[in-house]
């Protein structure tokens, strides 16, 4: 084991390190518990009888097959206090390992279409981030268009959005990859980027690199989310390289959804090698099985990572954030201390 003891030694590095985190959504740290609860206060009816019906049913294949369940769990989310308890909860268990800050992706297009208020989902959320920054969590928000559905669709929602944009730091793009391509957004993003918004995209995870190629050459993104498939194209990774783009990967998530086979074969080390910025991140926790910190201790484990790899996936997780250089100074510092 290369700079540790033991496994133990390296989960408590792992531990100790201040972490941001840059791919989460927030409906997907929707816990079965929770999710129980809330269908009990909304008087809404789930498909399963019991909480770890819930959890069993939790066996994907690919990313189609989460992304039906994790429709399907949405839909106990009613209320502004809903969106406020769920976002309380993820930050209660980032703050446990350590987050210090979050750029948290919502799906108000999976809310919207069951009739919840845009305001709502976004207030609750945003009320909760406002509760984390008075104990020291910093945040943004990222809106995310739903690929499988229209352009029309997500400019419609870039409109509800515009009362809201004090709130809303940027726009990203989700759910089913496949036959969806970033191109499709063109407008929308240009729309978006012209509002002030910051831009990235799902890219690469089942989608071939060219779809990673459309999200950086068409609409322009600040960073790419997933990004595995990029590996396949050696001028993609040096075109990522070279703009010292972040890429937001997402360990367990690869495993659940079987974008790796095993996770002895995650390219993260490979990703690193290259020269990519790559960070550590928990995509759906309460669907794939970790937050950030079981993300971290799954791969470090599995790929044997050293001390020095970890301090640079620490650093990159701040460096590829949207926070300020100023803001990020003192996290970089107290990471240092730590080498
Ligand atoms: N990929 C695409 N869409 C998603 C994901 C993901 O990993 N999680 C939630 N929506
Ligand atoms: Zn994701």
């Amino acid at each position: 084991m290369t700079g540790f003891a033991n496994a133990a030694d390296r989960a408590a590095f792992i531990a100790a390190l201040p972490k941001a985190e840059l791919h989460l959504h927030i409906e997907g740290s929707l816990e079965p518990e929770m999710m129980a609860a809330l269908a009990q206060r909304n008087g809404v009816r789930l498909a399963f009888d019991s909480v770890a019906a819930i959890r069993a049913a939790y066996e994907f294949s690919n990313l189609q097959d989460f992304l039906d369940i994790y429709y399907q769990g949405m839909a106990v989310l009613l209320t502004e206090a809903d969106f406020h308890d769920l976002t309380t909860a993820y930050l209660a268990r980032a703050a446990a390992d350590n987050v210090r800050h979050v750029e948290i992706f919502f799906d108000p297009q999976g809310h919207t279409a069951r009739g919840v208020a845009f305001a709502d989902v976004v207030g609750g959320i945003a009320r909760a981030l406002d509760d984390a920054r008075a104990r020291g969590i910093s945040s943004r928000l990222i809106m995310c268009f739903l690929r499988h559905l229209s352009e029309d669709d997500a400019q419609a929602t870039l409109d509800q959005a515009l009362p809201h944009l004090h709130l809303i730091h940027g726009v990203g793009l989700d759910s089913s990859e496949l036959g969806h391509p970033p191109d499709k957004f063109a407008r929308v993003f240009a729309r978006a980027r012209a509002l002030g918004l910051r831009l990235v995209a799902h890219a690469g995870e089942e989608g071939p690199p060219d779809y990673v190629w459309q999200a950086l050459d068409v609409l322009g993104v600040d960073r790419i989310d997933h990004g595995n498939r990029a590996l396949e194209d050696a001028a993609l990774v040096q075109r990522i390289v070279g703009a010292g783009l972040t890429l937001t990967v997402c360990p367990l998530s690869n495993l659940k959804l079987c974008v790796v086979r095993d996770i002895t074969a995650h390219p993260l080390r490979a990703m690193l090698a290259a020269g990519l910025k790559a960070t550590v991140n928990s995509d759906d926790p309460a669907y794939f099985g970790g937050y950030i910190n079981a993300n971290f201790i799954a791969v470090a484990d599995a790929l044997d990572l050293t001390r020095d790899e970890l301090l640079i996936l620490a650093r990159n997780s701040f460096t590829g954030s949207f926070l300020s250089a100023a803001d990020q100074a003192p996290h970089l510092a107290a990471i240092a201390a730590l080498g």
